[in-house]
């Protein structure tokens, strides 16, 4: 009798422990091993007035990139007046966390100041002067953060959707060289740093080949580049994983790494099919476009479940190819999808829902990490 009492007190305790284990289980210990799990974070988080969003950020992940306070527009809003104060806290929260920490993003087209192109006549610089201003930018955010920032995103979106260049200023003015020469620039000013190029929409097969070639250009070059940021903006039904699949394989086959780098999952309707990530879109707010401000239907939030386990299982399966996924933003609350491109909406893109709890699909997750579905 007292053999049995004991065995039974046994058993609870075991199931008791195994229960805690399994609900402690975090992102990061799950996917330790397999590749950096990290997040983008905003200003609340960084000066840590947002405790609940920090908390889940040292919990759940090991990486970081700032959301915005690096952009151009940010750090050198005036020729040569650099303002550092919020990307400063952004590295010390990272290095006091034990984080891997990015940078983002050194040369894209937008959120950089106006003053950058033109001259005091409101004309276009030459290029001798846009390859300088981008030079001094370049070296002096980079060395700021030497040996602290682990990895840049160099250049971001330069490709359109056909594969096309995009006209931006850089490229107008200063032609396809752009991109070697940021970064040989940035590799001057940190040769330690790992170096992206970053895209949206790169499961687009044309894109996708646009970018193999300015990957191939940089390597012709001998220049240093690690790796390609896949963002990964995703709808419910765009892209297919096949074509996801089929850029991640292509990126590979460079000799670079793959990073998933803004990793999140609308659920809300898009005005004339609108995907991708062009920060200039935007559309009127209409109430039919805005079906779940009031809460998501179980329905809904399963399929979201599922897209995302989908992709999940994807980078798992190729975790040998990938170094990194970052998720765009930590809550609902904090996503830009709320906002674009039609601002003012309530969407659910995130794997923290707007109480700050983990949704099913953070333990879905780590369960596939673990290999135990
Ligand atoms: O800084 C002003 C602030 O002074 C003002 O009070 C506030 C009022 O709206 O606006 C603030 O600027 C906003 C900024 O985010 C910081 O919150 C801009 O209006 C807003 O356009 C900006 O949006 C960001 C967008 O990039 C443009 O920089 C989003 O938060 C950010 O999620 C988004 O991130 C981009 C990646 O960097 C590159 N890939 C696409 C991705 C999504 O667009």
């Amino acid at each position: 009798m007292r053999n049995s009492i004991i065995i039974v007190i046994c058993c609870i305790l075991l199931s008791a422990c195994t229960k805690t284990k399994s609900n402690e289980s975090t992102l990061k210990d799950a996917l330790n091993g397999k590749f950096l799990i990290g997040t983008a974070i905003n200003i609340p988080q960084t000066f840590g007035i947002d405790t609940l969003g920090v908390e889940i950020v040292k919990k759940q992940f090991n990486a970081i990139v700032p959301e915005n306070c690096m952009k151009s527009m940010f750090l050198q809003p005036e020729e040569g007046n650099f303002y550092f104060d919020e990307a400063d806290k952004y590295v010390a929260f990272g290095e006091t966390n034990n984080l891997w920490i990015t940078g983002h993003c050194l040369v894209w087209h937008s959120q950089a100041p106006a003053w950058f192109f033109i001259d005091e006549n409101g004309n276009d610089v030459s290029r001798e002067v846009l390859i300088e201003r981008m030079r001094n930018h370049i070296t002096t955010v980079v060395s700021r953060y030497k040996g602290r920032i682990k990895g840049w995103d160099v250049v971001n979106e330069a490709i359109m959707d056909d594969g096309s260049w995009r006209q931006s200023k850089f490229y107008q003015i200063i032609g396809e060289d752009f991109i070697p020469l940021a970064f040989q620039f940035a590799h001057e000013a940190d040769p330690d740093a790992e170096l992206y190029y970053n895209d949206y929409s790169t499961a687009i097969a044309a894109k996708c080949e646009g970018i193999v070639n300015v990957v191939k250009t940089i390597q012709e070059k001998s220049l240093r580049i690690d790796a390609v940021g896949m963002q990964g903006h995703l709808t419910m039904d765009f892209p297919a994983i096949e074509d996801f699949e089929k850029s991640l394989l292509a990126f590979s086959a460079l000799g670079v790494k793959v990073m998933i780098t803004e990793l999140d999952l609308t659920v809300l309707p898009s005005p004339n099919n609108f995907a991708g990530a062009d920060v200039s879109a935007n559309f009127d707010f209409k109430k039919e476009l805005n079906p779940y401000s009031d809460g998501l239907p179980e329905d809904i939030e399963l399929k979201q479940q599922n897209r995302y386990a989908d992709f999940f299982k994807l980078f798992l399966k190729y975790q040998d190819k990938i170094s990194r996924v970052t998720l765009w933003g930590v809550t609902d609350n904090d996503s830009w999808r709320n906002d674009w491109p039609i601002p003012g909406r309530t969407d659910y893109a995130l794997l923290f829902d707007r109480n700050s709890q983990p949704k099913p699909i953070v333990n879905e997750i780590i369960q596939l990490a673990k290999g135990k579905e």
